[in-house]
Formats: structure tokens, sequence, C-alpha cells
């Protein structure tokens, strides 16, 4: 028994995800469709623009993950959907496509949250069906959870079951990289961007940490504030901007910031591991940072690959297979919400 065949839904920003997942952990199809290249062209996301190229890519992205699986509607067991948090205008593609699915189709309608969503990447297998499970992540599950729009540390007790440790109080971790990306000129998404260009080249600088110690909350505004103030300095003095040095300071700080906090909230803890997800996951910097500090505590850290750790359906897709185990299914009335927070249960 190879559990729940879902379709599972991803359109909270700028990516449109489709997924086929079964028993929440194998992919048989994982569809996405990036406006990367356009939001380039403006420098990051405009929300009405997002909306409008997920209806645009909605449809053919379904289609391809039904022909990518090989599957056809009575194969399927449910249709997953992210009804937040995110962008609303993107969120209400997603989620009035997804009821129209589920109630044309007669399958039962799962409702994931976004965050969760980027937890459940580490349950994630491209294993064939034919091929043994890999095992599942260990509980209590420590989850660094950094994208473009959340910072958030969750110790996960067990399935659906959360607690808020902390979490940015301004910027999110993707959002400075992005920030910081455009005041060093390189293109959109800084993320990825800065990563490269701070690949084998050394700190121009030390960049000030933000005071959070005694609170696992995080802080990065401070950071955009000090990048801004070095590049002025370059300016004003007629001196070259060293792009690759402060992209190095940069990264340092954001890296060290996250995995300060992390290791001392596996430590104090004492979870079974730690597990990334978000698009800042696909950090090589952070990943390596985190691995050292943790396996310096005697604790692992799980990653899922870099194209799982970006928004995607199979993430989504994972999530509601335990939901879907659970009994947990969505009203027809389900609506979107752009600001919605993980179901918090004593983990
Ligand atoms: O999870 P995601 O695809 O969308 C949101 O839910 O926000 O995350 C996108 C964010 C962007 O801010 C992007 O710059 C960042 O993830 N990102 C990275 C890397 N790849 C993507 N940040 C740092 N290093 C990377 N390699
Ligand atoms: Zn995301």
């Amino acid at each position: 028994m190879s559990g729940p065949r879902i379709l599972a839904i991803e359109t909270s920003c700028d990516e449109t995800g489709v997924a086929i997942v079964s028993g929440g952990r194998r992919i048989e199809a994982n569809q996405v469709a990036s406006q990367v290249a356009i939001h380039a062209a403006t420098g990051g996301i405009v929300p009405e623009v997002a909306a409008r190229q997920q209806l645009r890519w909605m449809v053919p992205t379904t289609q391809a993950a039904l022909e990518e699986a090989q599957v056809e509607w009575p194969d399927l067991d449910a249709v997953a959907v992210t009804c937040g948090p995110g962008l609303i205008g993107s969120l209400l593609v997603g989620v009035s496509f997804a009821k129209g699915l589920a109630m044309t189709h007669r399958l039962p309608l799962v409702a994931v949250n976004h965050i969760e969503g980027h937890i459940y990447a580490n349950w994630l297998t491209d294993a064939s069906a034919s091929e043994p499970l890999p095992p599942e992540p260990p509980f209590p599950l420590l989850c660094l959870v950094v994208s473009g729009g959340h910072t958030q540390l969750v110790l996960m007790g067990g399935h659906g079951r959360y607690r808020l440790l902390g979490q940015t109080v301004d910027d999110a971790a993707g959002e400075a990289f992005d920030k910081a990306g455009r005041l060093l000129g390189l293109p959109y998404p800084g993320g990825p961007a800065i990563s490269q260009a701070a690949q084998g080249s050394r700190p121009a600088t030390r960049l000030p940490r933000a005071r959070t110690a005694g609170s696992y909350d995080f802080s990065f505004s401070g950071l955009k504030t000090a990048i801004l103030r070095e590049v002025a300095g370059y300016r004003e003095r007629g001196e070259a901007i060293p792009v690759d040095g402060l992209a190095a300071a940069f990264e340092e700080a954001v890296v060290d910031a996250l995995a300060t906090k992390t290791a001392a909230a596996a430590e104090e803890l004492g979870v079974a591991a730690v597990a990334l997800g978000g698009g800042v996951a696909a950090n090589a910097a952070l990943r390596a940072e985190l691995r050292s500090r943790l396996s310096e505590i005697g604790v692992s850290l799980l990653v899922p690959p870099p194209e799982w750790c970006t928004d995607n359906g199979a993430m989504i897709g994972a999530a509601a297979g335990f939901r879907y185990l659970a009994g947990d299914q969505a009203a027809p009335s389900l609506e979107a919400t752009p600001n919605l927070a993980l179901p918090w249960l004593a983990a």
C-alpha cells in the first residue's frame, strides 16, 4: 500500500507548482512554472503580475503534472492546496482552482499551510514505487523555515504539531538577501546571486550582528542598513565597490545569525534532528555552517535538495498526505488567508 495519491497545488507567491505525491512521501510528478524571469525585470515581485501569471500557468502546469505521473483523475484520492500564508491574488488562483477540481472530480479537498509545506519537504523522496522508502525525519524535530516571506524556528512534536520558538522581528532572511542583492546591483532574486558572488571571496568587512540575545527571534533589517552604508562609503570615496566581498560579508552575517540560534535551540531542547526548509535553505553556506555546528553537539541536519526548498507543489503534497491520513479535510467554503498562522498545537 503506497498511501493516498494526492494532486497538490502551490500558488502562494510567484511559482505555479503542481505535483502528484503518494503516501505523503513519493513524488510521482512535480511541475513548477517559475516567474523569476518576469520579476527580475522589475527587480522584485509585483503582486498583480504574480496573480495574473498564476492564472496563465495554473491549467498547463496541472496538465503537465498529470502527464508526468501518467495518471487519470480516477487514480487520485484527493486534491490539496496551499491556503496561506502568501499573496492574496496568487493564493486565490490556486484555492479557487483546487475547489473546482475537487468538486468536479468528487475528491476530498485538503488545505495546507505554506510553512508546513516547507517543513514537509523533508519527507519527500524521488525513490520509485519499487524502491524502499528512506527513514522519516524523527520527532521532536527542530525546523528552521527560511524563505522570502518567513523566518521561523519551529519545534515539531509530531505530525501537525508545532510550537513557534522564534521568528524574525522585521525582514525575512530571503527578503534581506533580495534587498542586499539590489543594493549591490546584483540581479533578482538576490539570494542565489549573493551566494554566487560570495563564493570563493573573503568578506570585505565584518557586518554587525543583531542584538536579539535571550530569545530565538531574528532581525535582519540592520544588516540591510549596514550594506547600504558600506556601499555609500565606497561611492563617497570614489572607490570601486567590492561587490563579491560585501556579498560574502552579508552571507556570513546571515548564516551566523541563523546557525547560532538554531544550534542553541537544538542543544537546549534536546531534539532528535534539525530540518531546514524554504528558499534560503538552498544556500550552500548555510547548510555547511549549520551541519558543522550541529555535528559538534551530535545532532544531524536534514536538508531537502535545493529544488524542493524553493516553492513547489510536492512539499504541499507531502504535508497533505499526513493530513489526509489524519482525516483532516477542508470544507468546500475554504478561503485563501494571506496571514495564516501554523496551527499551533503544543508540540
Ligand atoms: O521559499 P521561497 O521559494 O518563496 C517564499 O516562500 O518566499 O523562497 C524564496 C527566497 C528568495 O528570497 C530567494 O532570494 C531565496 O529564497 N533564495 C536563496 C537562495 N535561493 C533562493 N537565498 C540564499 N541563498 C540561496 N541559494
Ligand atoms: Zn515558500
